[in-house]
């Protein structure tokens, strides 16, 4: 079984992924953390995130690893543990030019399905139902107002020591949604047969609650 989960930054689709993945004991795959390491390997190679020759040069140096722990997955790179680098505001802010390069995009894709041949999936990012999986059993496109996911980041960065003001983080989110969602090559996209999730006025549990059902509706 393969669960996509896709949506706009910020709509809580990770803590979402992840805890459905925990229960139901499949493998979870953070894609946007994909992205964010080439991203960390660009800025740390004094690479322009926007240059295409010189970031595709560098994804053969690249040796992506997800380990698994009690709540989540750390991510490594070469080697080294990115996870906290990875979510930096510097991060953040080049993702988009550097997931806007269609040979990164073709690069990562066929990471991500390797991943997914190995067995039961729960899959989260932009074009998971639409490109990356596109024969996944359940698609769920999630979304939440830009208030609100502002919000959300605000107290999430609270807890990594990374201090942004809320009207900043809406300017950030509105601009990376436009940016994913105007590229190119796989742009955010809701998938025809993807269920709109609007996760606004809802708690986690009540979204886990929703995705469990709708994951049962297909077993
Ligand atoms: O999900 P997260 O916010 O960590 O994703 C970071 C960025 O990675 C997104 O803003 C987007 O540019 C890119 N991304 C993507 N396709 C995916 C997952 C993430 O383009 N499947």
């Amino acid at each position: 079984m393969q669960i996509a989960i896709d949506g706009p930054a910020s709509a809580g689709k990770s803590t979402i992924a992840k805890l459905v993945a925990k229960k139901l004991g499949y493998v979870y795959c953070d894609t946007g953390a994909m992205y964010r390491t080439v991203t960390l390997m660009a800025l740390r190679s004094n690479v322009a995130p926007d240059d295409a020759v010189k970031v595709t040069a560098l994804l053969p140096q690249l040796e992506l690893k997800f380990v698994p722990t009690a709540d989540g997955q750390l991510v490594y790179m070469n080697g080294e543990d990115v996870s906290l680098a990875i979510r930096q505001e510097d991060v953040t802010n080049n993702v988009s030019a550097v997931s806007a390069i269609p040979a990164v995009r073709t690069d990562l894709t066929q990471r991500q399905r390797d991943i997914a041949a190995e067995g039961n999936i729960v899959m989260d990012g932009r074009d998971i139902g639409t490109t990356v999986l596109p024969h996944a059993e359940l698609k769920v496109f999630m979304v939440a107002s830009v208030a609100e996911r502002a919000r959300r980041r605000f107290l999430d960065n609270k807890e990594k020591g990374i201090d942004v003001s809320i009207a900043t983080l809406e300017e950030e989110i509105a601009a990376r949604d436009h940016k994913d969602s105007t590229r190119a090559t796989s742009p955010l996209r809701q998938a025809d047969d993807a269920i709109l999730l609007d996760t606004t006025s809802m708690t986690i549990d009540e979204v886990v609650a929703k995705i469990m059902a709708l994951h049962a509706e297909r077993e």
